[in-house]
């Protein structure tokens, strides 16, 4: 913890210069700094403005940062990896997710706070931002546990719908190691459905995938939902709650997808804020990366986060039943469920 570096006034400077440190991860990590260091082991830095078309003064902003957090080594021009690269480059993602794709909402902290402005469209959130975020949050944490769960299934399928499919990823995914398969995408952000099915089209999916935007929690039956067989859903299942609207959504998810042999529902669940009756809660002292940026995020936009136990209780009622649960600690404490119908 940053209290026990015994000088308060370092400690304080700490906590300043972490705060342009994490910026600066999620933005060496898109501008390619840190895959060129893990590839190269040496970068110059002017050289790599050049090549990037940046700008030299902000560039020796961005490399002091990282190196004033020990993510890179520096001497003079030339930097080189520092002691925390391995573990900034797992958790990039989480960097670029907080401090660009959920930027906007905590600069705004005090106003976002205030009862009298949290009506109507409240706080911004950039959609494409945590697309691009989500396909490595995906990579780094969920990916064996969901590959897992793929492998287990005891039926071939034939149609996937993903909710709230983001950059389309999975959907891809899935299709390339499954010729033959169609899938269609459901997402409530026009921007990310665009990008999503621009990529589909460059690679040549044609009429294997599609994308359209919607409301997950809103979903009834259509025609093209009769021989679906598999449906996913990360990173959004959060959504659905509170606790009744979560069990009427598993409901309609269950009318709408008659034909669904497996539902994969991943997602982060609540250990920190208001969770002292949940058994994995974790406190003040040993919070884990991500879990704060999350739940105080959430809270503020007004989305309830369920821990682990609250949805085990809803899908009996939702008319699921939990064949397998995957736990995944790397990412605060995320969870993927198998549920088939009940
Ligand atoms: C954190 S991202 C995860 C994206 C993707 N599932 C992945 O694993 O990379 C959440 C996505 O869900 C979408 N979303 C949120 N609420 C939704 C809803 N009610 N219906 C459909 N999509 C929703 C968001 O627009 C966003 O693209």
């Amino acid at each position: 913890m940053i209290s026990t570096i015994v000088d308060p006034e370092r400690a304080v400077a700490t906590i300043f210069n972490s705060a342009i440190a994490a910026v600066a991860i999620g933005a060496a990590w898109e501008l390619g700094l840190l895959d060129e260091l893990r590839d190269q082991k040496m970068v110059d830095v002017h050289e790599f403005a050049t090549q990037h078309n940046l700008d030299s003064s902000s560039m020796q902003g961005l490399v002091t940062a990282l190196a004033v957090v020990d993510v890179i080594e520096r001497d003079q021009d030339t930097v080189a990896a520092g002691r925390l690269l391995d573990e900034a480059y797992r958790t990039k993602s989480l960097f670029h997710w907080l401090t660009l794709g959920s930027g906007e909402l905590f600069a705004r902290m005090q106003y976002v706070l205030r009862n009298e402005n949290r009506t109507g469209a409240f706080y911004r959130r950039d959609p494409v931002a945590i697309a691009y975020a989500c396909r490595d949050i995906n990579r780094q944490h969920f990916d064996p546990a969901f590959w897992a769960a793929m492998d287990g299934l005891n039926y071939k399928f034939h149609s996937v719908v993903d909710l709230g499919s983001g950059s389309g990823e999975r959907l891809m995914q899935l299709l390339d190691r499954h010729p033959g398969t169609t899938g269609i995408g459901i997402d409530l952000a026009g921007p990310a459905i665009n990008v999503a099915a621009a990529e589909a089209l460059e690679h040549g999916f044609g009429d294997r995938l599609s994308f359209t935007e919607g409301d997950a929690r809103d979903i009834s039956y259509r025609d093209e939902f009769a021989q679906v067989d598999l449906l996913t859903c990360f990173m959004m299942g959060h959504d659905f709650w509170p606790r009744d609207n979560c069990v009427a959504t598993l409901q309609r998810l269950r009318k709408a997808f008659p034909k669904v042999r497996r539902f994969l529902l991943g997602d982060a669940t609540r250990i920190l804020l208001d969770s002292a009756r949940s058994k994995h809660a974790v406190t003040g002292d040993n919070v884990p990366v991500f879990t704060l940026g999350f739940e105080f995020g959430h809270a503020m936009m007004g989305t309830y986060l369920p821990t682990i136990e609250e949805w085990e209780g809803v899908f009996a009622e939702g008319r699921w039943r939990c064949v397998k649960r995957h736990l995944i600690e790397s990412l605060s404490l995320s969870v993927i469920f198998e549920l088939e119908h009940a």
